[in-house]
């Protein structure tokens, strides 16, 4: 171990791809080797690991001989196809996508959450959907303490999280609204620039979408508790960077905003910011480049006797996506 892995990050020069190079070298993982993968588009391209250059290889048979760990986050098409190939190479596979989460033989992880479902892998490790990541982190102490019976929960997801070409769009028609030209949407279905799109992906024939559902079923199996009951509302902002969530907990034990604020303090990983006489309050803006999420608002839910109201947010690029990713990655070191 002490001379390193060979580590295979699978879409990388896309947005979760590019801060999975990042994170990988910020937490000093044990890298002795680094394979880039992308689409055809890019090979040939280069991505920077360590300030050196790192050409982006063709996915072709025998590419992924030798790898130990792969990091994919190519999309759920390209998981579907490609992951088999890293296991029969015998690599361990730490999948972004929504390919294999719902798989009962996959365990979904949030490190600081159910570390231990880790362990039963099968050689595909998934990592959950970004909002279902930053809303299950204060979910969990509260489930802990109090049993959670029901969560509403309403998402303000930004641009990032639909990858480059979302990061691209938001850009280009705030420029084009300041020379006063025309906003045209191509990316999302509307314009994002001043606006709110209330339907992250296609709306089902329920009126929900697949990101909604996500929350839903990736929350109930990370906790190991079929049976909460959530109700989901995810919602596409012109933010750059961070998903917040506004969330109503309630649980069977009352949890009082005080023994709230103790509970979310002492977990890893999340930090409160929480002071309504200074109208302080966790803000994407200043979340960003962060691997904490951050949790405010804390306060009673007026509508019901042991409901619990709370806002978080979380830089979704990190952990959301790359610092979950490599915290897996992590737990398969140990
Ligand atoms: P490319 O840059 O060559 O298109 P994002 O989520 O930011 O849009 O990034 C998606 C990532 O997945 C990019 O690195 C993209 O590569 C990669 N990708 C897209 N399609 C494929 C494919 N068919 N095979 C491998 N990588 C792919």
């Amino acid at each position: 171990m002490a001379s390193g892995l060979t580590v295979a990050v699978v879409g990388a020069t896309g947005a979760a791809g590019a801060t999975t190079l990042r994170i990988l070298e910020e937490r000093k993982f044990p890298v002795r080797e680094l394979r880039a993968f992308a689409s055809e588009r890019s090979v040939g391209k280069t991505v920077t690991f360590r300030g050196e250059p790192v050409r982006v290889q063709r996915i072709e048979p025998g590419a992924f001989k030798g790898v130990e760990i792969a990091i994919c986050s190519a999309g759920s098409a390209q998981s579907k196809e490609y992951t088999p190939m890293i296991v029969r190479a015998g690599g361990v596979v730490v999948d972004k996508s929504n390919a294999f989460r719902m798989d009962p033989t996959v365990p979904l992880v949030v490190p600081e959450v159910n570390a231990h479902a880790a362990k039963h892998h099968q050689g595909i490790l998934a990592s959950p959907n970004c909002t279902t990541i930053v809303t299950v982190m204060p979910l969990k102490p509260l489930h802990d303490a109090g049993r959670l019976r029901r969560v509403i929960a309403v998402s303000y997801q930004s641009v990032s999280g639909a990858g480059v070409k979302g990061i691209a769009e938001l850009r280009e028609q705030t420029l084009a609204w300041a020379r006063g030209e025309t906003i045209r949407a191509s990316h999302f279905p509307h314009p994002i620039a001043f606006n709110l799109i209330p339907a992250i992906d296609r709306l089902g024939p329920d009126g929900y979408t697949g990101e909604e559902m996500k929350l839903v079923n990736e929350t109930r199996k990370i906790l190991d508790s079929p049976d909460i009951l959530i109700s989901p509302t995810t919602v596409r902002v012109p933010v750059f960077t961070c998903h917040s969530v506004a969330v109503t907990a309630e649980t069977e034990r009352k949890i009082t905003p005080g023994e709230a604020r103790d509970l979310f303090g002492r977990f890893p990983g999340l930090k409160v910011l929480d002071d309504p006489t200074q109208d302080r309050y966790p803000m994407p803006i200043a979340v960003e480049g962060q691997d904490d999420c951050f949790v405010g608002r804390i306060r009673e839910d007026l509508s019901s006797p042991t409901g619990l109201n709370f806002w978080v947010v979380g830089d979704q690029l990190r952990k959301g996506a790359a610092t979950n990713a490599v915290q897996i990655a992590e737990l398969l070191l140990g």
